[in-house]
């Protein structure tokens, strides 16, 4: 039985799946990755963009880059390899879409126990009394500043910041439970997202899908050297193998 195979054969057996998704399973939907060819990071400069340090010094460039960001994401849709994970929820008990992905496709796909590692773009923070406001699709951010006196800053979090502790907890817990563990689109470059990958407990299925290796490669069982929208509706289809 090749990987594939065993892939869909344990999925369709699951009880308790956990996915964790990285900016490769939303590039076949027109989204830069971010250290890939063209990656976002390349045209930006992290420091000056995704860390509190940044915003502080120019939030307006900040603002700037996020509303860009926000704009292309109300411009493209969830591909096959977003569909095929919200199928795939419908079908197991216990499922679990870790994402660190900021672009809301999962929730656009229709997968809905999604815990967003990395925060979103759907609403902005004040950096001093945490009031949030919504971000409208395609409209860019007017007001910085808020009455309390503190900035509404990207819900995001931002390089040397904490994840959100219950986010991280519920990630971990899904992580350590599932039968199956599919790992999509990501490089394992940040922590700690890419120590998911590390928890499945013994006897789990941990299966990469991604057209390169990365350093979580090694643990998996199954690498699956393809793109997610191809791979992933085939390992979520019904019938034979
Ligand atoms: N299907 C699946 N994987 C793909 C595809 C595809 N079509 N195209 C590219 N990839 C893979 C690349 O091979 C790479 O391993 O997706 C991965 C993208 O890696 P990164 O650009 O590093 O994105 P990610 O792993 O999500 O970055 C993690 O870093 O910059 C921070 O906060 C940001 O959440 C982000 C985090």
């Amino acid at each position: 039985m090749n990987g594939e195979s065993l892939a869909r054969q344990r999925l369709s057996e699951a009880r308790s799946v956990c996915v964790l998704t990285g900016a490769g399973i939303s590039a076949e939907s027109g989204l830069p990755t971010f250290r890939g060819a063209g990656g976002l990071w390349r045209e930006h400069r992290v420091e000056q963009l995704a860390s509190p340090q940044g915003f502080a010094r120019d939030p307006q460039l900040v603002w700037t880059w996020y509303d860009e960001r926000r704009a292309k994401h109300a411009e493209v849709e969830p591909n096959a390899g977003h569909r095929a994970l919200a199928e795939l929820e419908a079908r197991i008990g216990d499922f679990t879409l870790v994402t660190q992905n900021v672009d809301s496709l999962h929730f656009r796909a229709g997968s809905r126990n999604v815990l967003e590692l990395h925060g979103n773009l759907r609403e902005a923070r004040c950096n001093r009394c945490a009031a949030r406001r919504p971000l409208e699709p395609g409209v860019r951010f007017a007001g910085i500043a808020h009455a309390c006196g503190g900035c509404f800053r990207p819900d995001i979090v931002w390089f040397g910041e904490a994840l959100p502790e219950d986010v991280w907890k519920a990630a971990v817990a899904a992580a350590a439970r599932a039968d199956v563990l599919l790992v999509v689109g990501t490089s394992g470059q940040v922590q700690p997202a890419a120590s998911l990958a590390t928890l499945a407990p013994e006897g789990a299925l941990v299966v990469e899908v991604n057209p390169e290796t990365t350093p979580l490669s090694s643990y998996a069982q199954v690498t699956l050297r393809g793109s997610a929208a191809d791979v992933l509706p085939r390992l979520v289809a019904p019938g034979s193998d």
